[in-house]
């Protein structure tokens, strides 16, 4: 095993991202660049992300995205030692884009190809900004996922739970368009919030008696939207917005709860670490109760940089280089899968 020098790319939704990672072959990770090209001005008109704009705008910018990185990298094509894309799970005609550039370059340059998972790549993106080691409990929290697993490695990711409907930033940026608030609505909603009263709204709490760790944000959307069309003033629009992070931030805590309680029973005697990624890792009130839920029960805390929580190429890039450590790559016909569960 020795020190591999990657190239990563990501286009699985609305950010055209690429990066060169180096991982020495004691594990230690270095991020020699990770350049991310947002396609947020095309998408705000339409207050989401429209899959065919993401797909044409992917294929203009990677070209130029992949070049930055590799300059701000300061090294040639001849320096890497393999090349990792998006594969999936994502909007497919963006992936295609990242996965078929990723094969031009590895057939080009005579490079092994890695087929990343994305959900692989938030798994081991904490590892980008300290030096976590595993197995660790993580929270991937997004616009596009809400899962709690279990990581041991590459390849060796166990889910504990996962939504049934809609991810918890997907909750947040609905409910905020209800709330009249621009995309994306998490941090608007998280602003808004900032001045209201949680306790001047009851809305539902999903999944109540399950023993599960599953997680449901549709009951919530719907009886938000509904409070959101009665509202006349400022003050209850604050209000609302406070119960709805309130009532987020406690059911991300309450199915973390019981994931912790699992993963110690599992794992006796060992160094328990919790670890939350994804966009909604942002958001102040989830991070405080999270961080109850770790003081609780005994685990330690790490959320990744945010430039690599939100979607990067960096931690795709890391995937790669993990698994050409193990001897893993793909064949240059792999296939571009909008669904690819963990
Ligand atoms: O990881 P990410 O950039 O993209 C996906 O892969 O989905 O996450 C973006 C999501 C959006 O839904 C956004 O509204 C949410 O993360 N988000 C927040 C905050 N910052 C970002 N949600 C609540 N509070 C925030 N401060
Ligand atoms: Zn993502």
């Amino acid at each position: 095993e020795s020190t591999l020098t990657i190239l990563g790319l990501e286009t699985s939704c609305d950010e055209t991202a690429a990066s060169v990672v180096r991982r020495a072959a004691d594990g230690r990770v270095e991020v020699l660049s990770s350049i991310v090209g947002t396609q947020f001005e095309q998408h705000a008109p339409f207050g989401g992300v429209v899959p065919e704009i993401a797909a044409r705008a992917h294929v203009e910018a990677i070209d130029a995205v992949a070049a930055e990185a590799m300059r701000a990298a300061n090294i040639g094509f001849d320096a890497l030692d393999g090349v990792a894309a998006t594969a999936g799970p994502g909007l497919v005609g963006g992936v295609m884009v990242g996965l078929a550039f990723g094969k031009a370059v590895a057939l080009a340059r005579d490079l092994p190809l890695v087929a990343v998972n994305h959900l692989e790549g938030h798994a081991v993106s904490a590892r980008l900004g300290a030096s976590i080691d595993y197995p660790f409990l993580l929270l991937l929290v997004s616009g596009g996922h809400c899962q709690l697993l279990e990581v041991a490695g590459v390849g060796a990711c166990t889910r504990l739970g996962t939504t049934i409907d809609d991810a918890a930033g997907e909750a947040f940026d609905k409910i905020a368009k209800s709330l009249g608030l621009p995309y994306p609505g998490g941090p608007a909603l998280e602003k808004l919030a900032a001045s209201g009263d949680p306790t001047k709204f009851d809305l539902p709490r999903a999944l109540l008696g399950r023993k599960d760790c599953d997680f449901s944000f549709s009951g919530l959307k719907t009886a938000a939207a509904r409070l959101a069309e009665k509202i006349t003033d400022d003050p209850q629009r604050a209000d609302l917005a406070a119960a709805v992070q309130f009532a987020i931030a406690r059911q991300l805590s309450e199915r973390t709860d019981r994931a912790m309680k699992l993963y110690a029973a599992a794992h006796p005697r060992q160094d328990l670490r919790f670890v939350v990624a994804g966009g909604v890792a942002a958001n102040s009130a989830v991070r405080a109760a999270l961080q109850r839920n770790c003081a609780d029960n005994g685990f330690s805390f790490d959320a990744p940089p945010l430039a690599y929580c939100t979607d990067n190429a960096a931690m795709i890039a890391l995937a790669g280089a993990e698994r050409l450590a193990l001897g893993i790559s793909d064949d240059l016909d792999a296939v571009a899968r909008p669904r690819w569960p963990l």
